[in-house]
């Protein structure tokens, strides 16, 4: 199929990959001219695991291509949008500029018969007032939602773990023959991944838009619980990891995302749900959602409480302390630092006195662009140099294998703060440090 891709971000370059590599002919585009020119060169505007190689084999298919002309979306028989969505500057609401400009722009090249799908996350009614602002065109907008993770792009667009399109449907709920028609194109855009028995779920507009919210919100809250948990181990001296480990083995709880420690961060779980609560708010059902305040409050207290313990470490003072941080994007395998723990909390230390030096495999870049008045270094080694503390903050598997002793011989004192569960307390304290973290003894 001939499709097109706008917005060639985290989602939209590894879709449009993705796209080309299940065998259509894609065009994606972008408004930002250095995003497309790099990758029209091959080259990913972003670091995520194997999408420079996806882009090279798509590329040599002559199968992808890239432009910030929205004309080159004319022809195409399925247009996604990828757009973001971000927080509206000091409110919880979505911004949707970015949204209604594609579909503003991309409105004159639609051919009656198109297939618009929507995949950037919206707050529920979105899809909506798309499908009227439409009208007139001939084109139908099915809502299909993405749920890819950032680390896991490439797998999850080529294997989802399910499809969810929301049709057009009449007043019993029931696709209209326009959206039974768009089901059976995107069936076709998915041949594939439905092949090897994807889970479908064929719904109406808002019940699509609202699966990728109530998703992002149920994993925010699993996360939350955990670190609420984890606030109780600290008042009784529990360890929150085996609690998690006893708790996870009921099959109907699971351990996965019960890692407690710095909380959730990204361009998705933090802003989604406070999306999630301002529209709520705006349909009168804010008392629904009302947890999710506490869910984002418990988050941001991961961050203050790490503060605290690298203070009571340092025998009550911060300043003038040197503290190494490990990790500055929001999670491991991502150059992303969009609403980072990590870096919120090396950003903190530093404005609070500290000398903060921060290092990532990855995302020095990015966080150098947001944070320049931290210091950065290439390695773990050189950022504990001489320092006071060191603080492992994003979980990248060369951080989880760091060596005691390795790391002894560079820093002034061996005091070792784990922000994400992930090293053996016994094997540090062994090696002569001290080993703190949230919600461990
Ligand atoms: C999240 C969802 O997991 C995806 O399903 C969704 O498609 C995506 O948002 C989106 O809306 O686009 P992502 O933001 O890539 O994906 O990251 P996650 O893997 O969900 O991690 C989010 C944050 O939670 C990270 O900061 C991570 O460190 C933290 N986390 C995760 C924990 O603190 N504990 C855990 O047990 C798991």
């Amino acid at each position: 199929m001939r499709i097109s891709v706008i917005g060639c971000g985290y989602l939209g370059a590894v879709h449009a990959a993705s796209m080309a590599q299940l065998g259509h002919d894609v065009i994606g585009i972008d408004v930002d001219a250095t995003k497309v020119h790099a990758l029209r060169a091959g080259r990913a505007p972003f670091y995520e695991p194997g999408l420079p190689e996806l882009l090279k084999d798509s590329g040599a298919t002559g199968r992808l291509s890239f432009s910030t002309d929205m004309a080159d979306a004319s022809g195409s028989d399925v247009h996604f949008i990828c757009v973001g969505t971000p927080q509206v500057h000091g409110e919880f609401r979505a911004d949707l500029t970015y949204v209604n400009a594609a579909i503003a722009a991309l409105r004159p090249h639609l051919r009656p018969g198109d297939v618009v799908a929507g995949k950037s996350t919206v707050p529920v009614g979105t899809a909506e007032a798309i499908a009227e602002s439409l009208e007139g065109t001939g084109a139908v907008l099915v809502w299909n939602p993405e749920f890819l993770r950032e680390g896991f792009a490439v797998k999850d667009t080529l294997h989802p773990d399910r499809l969810v399109y929301g049709v057009p449907t009449d007043d019993e709920g029931v696709p209209t023959a326009e959206g039974a028609r768009a089901k059976e194109v995107l069936d076709e855009v998915y041949a594939t991944p439905l092949s090897e028995h994807t889970p479908l779920v064929v719904t109406d507009y808002a019940t699509a838009q609202l699966v990728k919210v109530a998703a992002n919100s149920f994993l925010a809250t699993k996360i939350s619980f955990i670190n609420a948990m984890a606030e109780l181990c600290e008042a009784t001296g529990a360890d929150v990891t085996r609690l998690a480990d006893a708790i996870g083995y009921d099959a109907r709880i699971g351990r996965r995302f019960l890692n407690a420690g710095l909380g959730f961060g990204g361009g998705c779980l933090p802003k989604d749900i406070r999306a999630f609560m301002a529209r709520a708010g705006e349909l009168g059902v804010s008392d629904a959602l009302s947890f999710l305040r506490e869910v984002d409050s418990i988050n941001m207290r991961r961050r203050v409480r790490m503060v605290d313990l690298a203070r009571e470490v340092c025998d009550g003072s911060i300043v003038g302390k040197r503290i190494a941080v490990l990790g500055a994007a929001f999670k491991p395998d991502s150059d992303d630092v969009r609403d980072s723990p990590a870096l919120s909390v090396a950003a903190q230390m530093q404005l609070q006195g500290a000398h903060v030096t921060v290092t990532d495999p990855q995302a020095v870049a990015n966080a150098e662009a947001k944070w320049p008045d931290l210091h950065f270094a290439e390695t773990a080694l050189e950022a504990a140099k001489d320092a006071d503390v060191v603080l492992l903050a994003t979980e990248w598997a060369e951080y989880r294998e760091v060596e005691p002793d390795a790391l002894a011989e560079v820093v002034a004192h061996k005091r070792i703060l784990d922000g994400r569960n992930v090293l053996e307390p016994a094997v540090w304290r062994a090696a002569g440090w001290t080993y703190r973290a949230l919600g461990r003894p």
